[in-house]
């Protein structure tokens, strides 16, 4: 026996454990009619201070679920906020494995090392681009943390040993990229300011023309650049950026090409949006979260590079009591991480279970459930689209009422209404100024009736809140 057992046999706990589970896959299976609100008995757990002794763990099992059923799950049909994660049900399951063992993919771990391999191949076949190496992380901040370390080492090497040493060096991304480039900008020690925010077409789309004058105006002026950002998905619209001129910019001026596809990547596996994606293949890197529109339980993220030595080149070290293998270098000499749990898994069963087939139908079934939310919005009289065509699956629009309001309040207090209400979840944007809803559908229990129900909520509280 362990020194820390289960009070119940294990199989009792994890009939227990199982149960819960079965009982929250049932609730996601269709929406609810809200979401419950924090009960007395587990406030008084909740305000409880560090337990000295045990709580029977069947009881203190009921309590996780009860937090659980009592917070915000993206799982649900009507989650549209943000970028939500669908917890995939064989993904559960493989999580429950993989913590079980506990593998680490830190330095060998045997066959798991194989799976994580195979998974980045089967990441880039599915989404079309030939990946030669890279790695399963924590999500798309890191993954683009880890590619944008790789360009800094290529553009200026010795930095990771030596700094920048007086030398500056810029990024090039869409003025609407996500903000981990930002951040990556701000960790690598280029400075957030040094972020060059390059102008958006009339499709949101970052404009390469303008890309190429300002790494002409930093190169004259001896600043280095270090990579360009292609965001195919923006977190905002989904707008996807126009890969191809790009690259071409990219290979004109010599600089890294990174695509950022954490949200919208997948998409480029299916017919009707494939197109927006010509020119991924010639991308030095590209990140791709699979706990988005892959549908993966948190946390699943992937990055993929064309020149697997280039991981190498910026993170390779040697550690004492990490001593290479005769296979080669470690996990940590490729990624960001070191001690990292076996998340491929989870993709690795998604995609033997059900097969890149029907992962492409989900996604385009997303795709047409989002093109139905237009046509809705877009018949609605009280209905504003905010933008001209979505290009994926986010459709920002906003309420606007027969009789005067300030809409930009009135859109915040109805988003506010709409999440108290609960029967809908959507967070608020604002595009150009304009404050809005911004429903992102890229879970695979989401229906048509589902964005019905969106448009018909919107509309019920929307005309409440206008009248009162
Ligand atoms: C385009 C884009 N890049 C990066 C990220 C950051 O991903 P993560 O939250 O997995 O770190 C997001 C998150 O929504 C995103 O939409």
């Amino acid at each position: 026996m362990t020194g820390l057992p289960l009070d119940v046999p294990r199989s009792e706990a994890l009939a227990r454990a199982a149960a819960h589970i079965d009982a929250a896959w049932r609730s996601f299976d269709a929406a609810r009619d809200g979401q419950p609100s924090l009960d007395a008995d587990l406030a008084d757990v909740l305000a409880g201070p560090l337990p000295d002794l045990p709580t029977p763990v069947l009881r203190a099992l009921d309590d996780a679920a009860r937090v659980l059923d009592e917070s915000l799950a993206p799982a649900r049909p009507r989650y549209f906020a943000f970028v939500g994660s669908s917890g995939l049900e064989v993904g559960v399951l493989a999580d429950a494995l993989a913590s079980c063992y506990d593998v680490n993919l830190a330095s060998h771990a045997g066959v798991a090392d194989l799976v994580e391999q195979q998974v980045l191949a089967w990441v880039g076949q599915f989404v079309g681009y030939e990946a030669a190496g890279g790695a399963i992380t924590s999500g798309g901040m890191i993954s683009n943390l880890t590619a944008l370390t790789a360009a800094r080492e290529r553009a200026l090497p010795g930095a990771r040993e030596h700094g920048l040493a007086g030398h500056p060096a810029a990024l090039y991304c869409s003025a609407e990229a996500h903000y981990s480039v930002r951040r990556a900008a701000e960790l690598l020690g280029l400075g957030a300011a040094r972020v060059r925010s390059i102008a958006v077409d009339a499709d949101r789309r970052m404009l390469p023309a303008a890309t190429a004058a300002a790494i002409a105006a930093d190169r004259a002026a001896g600043i280095a650049p270090i990579a360009v950002v292609a965001t195919a998905g923006t977190t905002l619209t989904g707008a996807v950026d126009p890969i191809a001129a790009l690259a071409d910019v990219c290979a004109a001026h010599g600089v890294w090409l990174h695509v950022d596809g954490a949200y919208g990547l997948p998409a480029a596996a299916v017919a009707s949006a494939r197109p927006l994606f010509a020119g991924l293949r010639r991308a030095d890197s590209v990140t791709i979260d699979a706990h988005k529109w892959l549908y993966l339980p948190k946390a699943c993220g992937v990055v993929l590079v064309r020149d697997r030595a280039s991981l190498e080149a910026a993170f390779a070290h040697d550690e004492a009591y990490m001593l290479q293998t005769d296979d080669g270098r470690n996990a940590v000499d490729r990624t960001l991480e070191y001690s990292r749990p076996f998340r491929a898994l989870k993709l690795w069963l998604a995609f033997r279970v059900h097969g890149a087939a029907a992962f492409r139908a989900a996604i385009e079934a997303n795709l047409e459930i989002a093109r139905h939310l237009t046509d809705l919005v877009r018949a609605h009289a009280e209905l504003e689209l905010l933008v001209a065509t979505p290009q994926l699956s986010i459709v920002p629009f906003r309420h606007v009422p027969p009789d005067p309001v300030d809409l930009d309040a009135h859109n915040r207090a109805l988003v506010d209404a709409l999440q108290r209400d609960s029967r809908v979840y959507v967070s608020p944007a604002v595009i150009d100024g304009r404050v809005c809803l911004r429903p992102c559908v890229v879970n695979y229990r989401t229906t048509a009736a589902d964005v019905e129900a969106l448009v018909d909520v919107t509309v019920e509280i929307g005309r409440r809140l206008a009248r009162a």
